[in-house]
C-alpha cells in the first residue's frame, strides 16, 4: 500500500525541487512553457501568454491539498527552469509514471537526470511504490537517456502510440525500474 506524502521539497546537489507558486508563472512562461522546442514531444502546446500560465498554476496549486499529487518546479541557481511530476499513479499496482520538461537553455547539463533520480528515490523510499516508469517519443532520445541514466530498463516500443502537436503519430518507448533494481542500485551507491 502506498503512503502518500504529497509534493514535499527535495534538495539535490544543484537543485531545489519544490511546490509551484502562482508567482512562478512569468518564469515558467519565459523559461519553458512558451517554447515549441520544449513542447514538441509533449501532450500540450506552448502557452500563448503568462496569464495562461498563471491560470494553470492556480489549478496546480489548488491540487497540492491532495496527498497523492506530486508536481515539482525545478529551481536551479535561484531560477525556475523546469517541471517534474507524477503523470500517472496506480494505487492498486503501486506504480508511478514520471513526466518532465525544462527550458532548452539548460539542456544537456545532467539537470533532469539529477531531478528525476531524486524524485525516483523519493517515490521508492517515502511513498513506497514498487515501480517507476518513464515513456518518451523515439524521436526524442534525450528523454530516454535520462531514464537510462536513472537506472531504468528499456521495456519496448509501442508503434504510433502518440499523436504529436505537429500531428504525426510517434512511436513511444517505455522504460521502468522496479523496487529490487532500485534497492540494488542504492546499495551500490552507498558502497561507493
Ligand atoms: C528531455 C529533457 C528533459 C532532458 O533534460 P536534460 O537535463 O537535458 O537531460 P540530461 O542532461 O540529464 O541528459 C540528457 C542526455 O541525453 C543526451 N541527448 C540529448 N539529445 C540527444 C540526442 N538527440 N540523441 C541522443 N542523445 C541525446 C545527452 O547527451 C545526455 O546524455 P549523456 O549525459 O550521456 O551525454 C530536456 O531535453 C527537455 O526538457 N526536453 C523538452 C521536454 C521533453 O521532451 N520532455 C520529455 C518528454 S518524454
Amino acid at each position: 500500500m502506498l503512503t502518500h506524502k504529497g509534493t514535499q521539497p527535495i534538495k539535490t546537489e544543484r537543485l531545489l525541487l519544490r511546490r509551484f507558486r502562482v508567482e512562478d508563472a512569468q518564469g515558467m512562461f519565459d523559461n519553458w512553457a512558451k517554447d515549441e522546442k520544449v513542447t514538441r514531444y509533449l501532450t500540450w502546446t506552448p502557452h500563448e501568454s503568462p496569464e495562461m500560465t498563471r491560470q494553470l498554476l492556480e489549478d496546480w496549486c489548488a491540487n497540492y491539498e491532495k496527498p497523492d499529487y506530486y508536481n515539482w518546479v525545478i529551481e536551479f541557481e535561484k531560477k525556475t527552469i523546469g517541471n517534474i511530476s507524477v503523470v500517472r499513479l496506480d494505487e492498486k499496482d503501486e506504480w508511478a509514471e514520471l513526466g518532465y520538461c525544462m527550458g532548452c537553455a539548460y539542456w544537456n547539463r545532467g539537470i533532469m537526470t539529477e531531478a528525476a533520480g531524486a524524485v525516483i528515490d523519493y517515490l521508492f523510499a517515502e511513498i513506497g511504490v514498487n515501480r517507476v516508469g518513464i515513456w518518451h517519443a523515439v524521436q526524442n532520445p534525450g528523454s530516454g537517456r535520462v531514464a537510462q541514466k536513472c537506472g531504468l530498463t528499456f521495456e519496448g516500443t509501442r508503434r504510433e502510440f502518440f499523436k504529436s502537436n505537429a500531428g504525426d503519430f510517434l512511436d513511444i518507448s517505455y522504460y521502468g525500474i522496479i523496487r529490487r533494481d532500485w534497492e540494488a542500485r542504492r546499495g551500490k551507491r552507498e558502497e561507493a
